[in-house]
């Protein structure tokens, strides 16, 4: 199995990398916050929990989304690896994670770390917040999640520089970052 954890500030590209991770590696693509907006459009109880701290760019619970997780992962047969799209989110959950794919006897493989400037990142966040209207792309709510980034989130590169796994990529466009992802992801396979 190829376990890709796609790390990065809110607007790092994420997102966008994984859907064209998962077409040429055939991965599983698992974005805990495309999970979360789908149970918030459905009104489902999940959803209206996760719309509470999602619309205030704060993190929804570590055992809410570890139990979410869990249930995937064991739902999952048959498939060729992962992508962990903004998840691991903190330390408690990358150490979860750890533990889920050990039961699995298998592990995280390498993790793409998207490096990209702060004042990019709200110029992306805030015009796709004109296109898209995602909730929490407006300029409160996109302090607050890079604030919480840096504080709650970014200690785990920390915790994979230490396992030998973390693997900082930077570049402009789309393509040249996923060029750089993909001379990584073959050198690993
Ligand atoms: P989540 O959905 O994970 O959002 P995020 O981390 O804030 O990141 P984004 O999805 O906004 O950005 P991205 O890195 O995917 O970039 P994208 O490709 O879209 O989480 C949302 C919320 O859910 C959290 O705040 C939290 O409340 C909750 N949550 C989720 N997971 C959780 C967890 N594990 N624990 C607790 N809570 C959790 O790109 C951004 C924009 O830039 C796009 O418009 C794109 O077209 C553009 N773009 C991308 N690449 C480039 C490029 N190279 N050049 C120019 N533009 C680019
Ligand atoms: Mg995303």
């Amino acid at each position: 199995m190829l376990n890709v954890v796609i790390f990065g500030a809110p607007g790092s590209g994420k997102g966008t990398q994984s859907e064209l991770i998962i077409r040429k590696y055939e991965l599983k693509h698992i974005s805990t916050g495309e999970i979360l907006r789908t149970e918030i459009k459905k009104r489902s109880e999940l959803g209206l929990l996760a719309d509470e701290y999602i619309s205030k760019g704060q993190l929804v619970p570590d055992e809410v989304i570890i139990g979410m997780l869990e249930t995937i992962l064991n739902e999952s047969k048959d498939v060729k690896g992962f992508i962990f799209d903004g998840f691991p989110r903190t330390l408690t959950q990358g150490e979860a994670l750890d533990r889920m794919l050990r039961e699995k006897d298998t592990s995280v493989a390498v993790v793409l770390n998207l490096s990209v400037e702060g004042k990019e990142l709200v110029q992306r966040l805030l015009k796709r917040g004109e296109i898209l209207g995602r909730s929490d792309d407006n300029p409160e709510t996109i302090w607050s999640r890079l604030d919480v980034y840096h504080n709650q989130t970014e200690p785990l590169k920390e915790y994979y520089k230490k396992q030998g796994k973390l693997v900082t990529i930077k570049g402009d466009t789309v393509e040249d970052v996923f060029e750089k992802i993909t001379d990584m992801l073959n050198r690993i396979l």
